[in-house]
């Protein structure tokens, strides 16, 4: 854990911000940890190619800490998380030596894949300082919807049928929550519909061909909703993202935001979301539920709001008492209680109850066995 015995050093590696190589042949480009991941989709860009990481941060955050964090943001459905998008790695040790393993290749059945143990260890295993990545095809046409939806329920027939339809040029489908998007309305933002709705989607197909007429086969696969906004243009398109990618900055204005990252099978959000609703509100009656996520990942932010008048403290006492309805919940459908936000050192003690023995007994003898001295990032993840 952080002390103050002065003998820990916090590392920064942002000035390892050199893109190395682009090789548009190979679809790979090699970069330093501490490019700003906006860079490198913009020299992706620059060769017509894509980047498809993309999060709300992505105008600071590094690829070090994308890697380390193993990151997915709101492009998984289609490209996949930060490991998918991962072909080598540079690597300092613990014990001092560099390992590089930048290689270049799509097919490298030479072993165990070393590199999968450190894309998501948080730091905990040793220092990511370089990484090869993996480009595709250029974008050239998108159409970006905001629906109105009933249920949860109706969101997962939803995306069903636009990627019945589209096949992967579904890109990103995000659910929110009427609570959540609420919260970002109170910030001036304009609602796109005149009545409020239950939930929404945020539904956005790509495709590499510039002729694509996208709005018509989303309109085509938009059976059973409520209501549906086709952005006009790239403005419109950006102020519909906006209502999702304020979401969390929102929540910070209503009190203590009690933050839950879980993922289960997409066929079982609906009940899911029900099962957990109905439990939170019977423990703390008036509590706002602030649901939004990634559908196509199985991902819900499942955020916690203290009743309207009530006390910050009070709501903020019954912090480990609602995780628990959440996690038990969420484990019961077969679940993880970090889908991609992590273990930190909030969640070392908690993920003890929800992963196998065998599985937590594994990852401490990973680290003992690369980090045997407890140099790299004590105290997080592994007890
Ligand atoms: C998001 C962050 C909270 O999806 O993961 O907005
Ligand atoms: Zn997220």
């Amino acid at each position: 854990m952080p002390d103050d015995s002065g003998t820990q050093v916090v590392l920064s590696l942002t000035r390892l911000r050199r893109i190395r190589a682009l090789d548009p042949a190979n679809h790979t480009i090699t970069v330093e940890a501490g490019v700003v991941l906006a860079d490198v989709q913009a020299a992706a860009r620059g060769a017509g190619l894509l980047f498809p990481l993309s999060l709300g941060a992505e105008g600071s955050c590094t690829i070090g800490g994308n890697l380390a964090t193993n990151a997915g943001g709101t492009a998984v459905l289609r490209y996949g998380t930060m490991r998918d998008l991962t072909l080598g790695l540079e690597i300092v040790l613990p014990d001092g030596r560099v390992w590089d393993g930048l290689r270049a290749l799509r097919k490298d059945n030479t072993g165990y894949d070393l590199k999968h143990l450190f894309i998501g260890a948080e730091g905990t295993l040793g220092v990511i300082t370089a990484a090869v990545l993996t480009l595709f095809p250029g974008i050239r046409a998108r159409a970006t919807a905001w629906v109105a939806l009933p249920s949860p329920r109706a969101a997962v027939d939803l995306i069903g049928q636009v990627r019945a339809l589209a096949g992967d040029r579904l890109t990103t489908f995000e659910l929110m929550s009427r609570q959540a998007v609420e919260f970002v309305l109170r910030n001036g933002n304009r609602d796109p519909f005149r009545e409020p709705h239950p939930w929404y989607a945020l539904v956005e197909l790509t495709d590499t061909l510039p002729d694509s007429d996208l709005d018509s086969v989303l309109a085509a696969a938009m059976t059973g909703v409520t209501d549906a906004v086709l952005a006009a243009g790239p403005a419109q398109a950006a102020a519909l993202r906006g209502l999702r990618e304020g979401i969390s900055e929102a929540q910070n204005h209503e009190g203590p935001s009690l933050k839950h990252d879980v993922t289960v099978p997409i066929s079982d959000l609906p009940a899911f979301v029900e099962h957990t609703g109905a439990a939170l509100r019977k423990a703390v009656p008036g509590i706002r539920l602030v649901t939004y996520g990634h559908v196509g990942d199985g991902n819900l932010h499942y955020n916690l709001s203290k009743p309207p008048g009530s006390g910050d403290a009070a709501f903020a006492a019954r912090a480990d008492e609602l995780a628990r309805i959440v996690y038990d919940a969420t484990a019961s459908f077969g679940g993880s209680i970090s889908a991609e936000h992590g273990l930190g050192q909030s969640k070392t003690e908690t993920i003890r109850d929800y992963k196998p023995t065998v599985e937590l007994d594994l990852m401490g003898q990973v680290k003992r066995l690369l980090d045997p001295a407890g140099l790299m990032n004590p105290g997080k993840v592994v007890t």
